[in-house]
Parts: structure tokens; sequence; C-alpha cells
């Protein structure tokens, strides 16, 4: 059954069927995970490094999130949708939090935000939200905005107090409000934990198999970023190699004459 609600994100959980989550950043890509049938859309701050070529998530503003957005929503208009709140839009006071998280729900007509951290002030933030009516969806493990702090892109919850210390994070961001958590880079049995903790759905991306779904970043599972490959992903395409190689024949066709055709031609 199609994700539509908060509310089917946890039966989904209850009936032990497992939630697929993909990013997507623009409308042609929107139409195609659409038509996939896969159950929700992330427009994540991953952008700023697969899009907009950064080295970090941490330059990504409330304006590329609101554009790309509703360029995702008019491409899938079906699908239940996710915005990130990206760095700096939400840890200045409650008040900016929530400010900004309804500015990107009226603005893209998503269902939810996702915010990453589960320290208190982010808790408080999130009950607001909560409370305004703004679904939202939690994240934590490896939390790209804090990259800098957690001393790079690193496995999180490795020693026993780290992974106590998810645990306890997810059942405050429950306690919160969220309807489903994002789990990220942390061994398979902290994740697994983490989920028999929790009655709403956690989101894995390289957090195992026992997350009760999964996301992934369309161009990695596409295989559309020639020099990355992270372990997490499965390639279920080389795009990069197709599109490289059928990009060299319109560049050798139009320079051979053979481009464009009579059919191409009024
Ligand atoms: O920004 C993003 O794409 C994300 C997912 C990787 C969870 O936050
Ligand atoms: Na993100």
């Amino acid at each position: 059954r199609k994700l539509r609600f908060p509310k089917d994100w946890i039966e989904r959980k209850q009936q032990k069927e497992k939630i697929s989550v993909l990013t997507c950043y623009d409308a042609t890509s929107a139409v195609l995970v659409e038509r996939a049938g896969v159950d929700a859309i992330l427009v994540g701050d991953t952008m700023g490094m697969v899009l907009q070529g950064h080295s970090s998530t941490m330059p990504v503003k409330l304006d590329h999130i609101i554009y790309h957005g509703q360029c995702v929503r008019r491409g899938a208009p079906g699908t239940f949708l996710i915005v990130d709140m990206p760095f700096g839009t939400y840890h200045a006071s409650v008040e900016q939090g929530v400010n900004n998280a309804m500015r990107l729900i009226q603005e893209t007509e998503a269902q939810a935000v996702k915010l990453e951290g589960a320290d208190e002030d982010t808790l408080k933030i999130i009950r607001k939200i909560v409370a305004g009516g703004a679904p939202v969806m939690g994240h934590i493990g490896f939390t790209p905005q804090s990259y800098l702090s957690l001393g790079g892109f690193r496995i999180q919850g490795k020693s026993n107090d780290a992974a106590d210390a998810l645990i306890e994070q997810a059942k405050a961001l429950q306690s919160a409000g969220c309807f489903s958590i994002v789990l990220e880079l942390m061994p398979t049995d902290v994740s697994r934990r983490i989920s028999e903790a929790v009655q709403i759905p956690t989101i894995g991306i390289g957090a195992g198999i026992h997350c009760d779904g999964q996301v992934q970043v369309f161009q990695d599972l596409l295989g559309l970023l020639p020099d990355f490959a992270p372990k997490h992903a499965r390639k279920y395409d080389q795009a990069a190699e197709r599109w490289i190689t059928a990009i060299g024949q319109y560049d050798n066709d139009v320079k051979s004459g053979s481009f464009p055709g009579p059919e191409n031609s009024h």
C-alpha cells in the first residue's frame, strides 16, 4: 500500500514490510523514481555533493532545497516527499528551526522534513514542528552536517557506549514525535538493536539489513558518479560508463557529419 501519511510508515513496520526511499533532486529523475514505485523520495542535502560538486553538504542553503524540492514535486506528484533541513537552518533557535521547517513544507508541498541529531535543543525543535502539524524524520549515526566535528566520514556507534547512546537517541526521537529515523553508517548489530527498540521505522544507509527500510542516493544507485563507489551502495547500473559512451557517439556523429540524419531533419 502507498505511503501517504506518517501513520502508514508505522503500519508498514507493524506488518514487517520494508520501505524503499531514494534521493532525488530534479523533475526528470523524479518521474523515473515515481514510475519505478519507490515508496518515498528524499530531497537530500547530499545535493551539495552530487549535484553542486561541493565536498560536503554544508554549503546547501534553504533556497536550494526549496527550488529542488519544487522540481521534484512536479515530477513526482504522487510520491511521499521528504525534504532535508540544511546546515545552519535550525540551530540558532527553536523559532528559526520551526519557521524554516514550515517554510520548506509550504513551498515544496513535501509531507515531511528531515533534520540531523537528537540533542536536547534539536528535540525541542522537533516537538514544536510536530505540534505545528509538520511530520519530522530524524537522522542519527553519521550526520554529514557535523562531519567536521565528527572528524570526517566515519562509522558511528562502534563502542558499546556509543551504541547505547544511539539507542537512547532513537528512543528520544520517537518520544519527540518523529515518524521514522534515518540510521547512517553504523554496524549492522547496532541498527538491529535500534530497530527493535523503537516502533517507528528505521531507514538505513550503510546500516545493514535489519533496518525497516533503506535509503540510497540516486547517483550512487545508478552508478552515475564515475569516480565514487561507496561500500554501502549497490550499483544497479553502470550509467557513467554507458552515458559517456553515448555522449561520445553524439560527439563523433556531429564531427563526422552523420548527425542529424534525414529522420531528424525538417
Ligand atoms: O541528504 C541525503 O541524501 C540524506 C540521505 C543520505 C539519508 O540525508
Ligand atoms: Na541529508
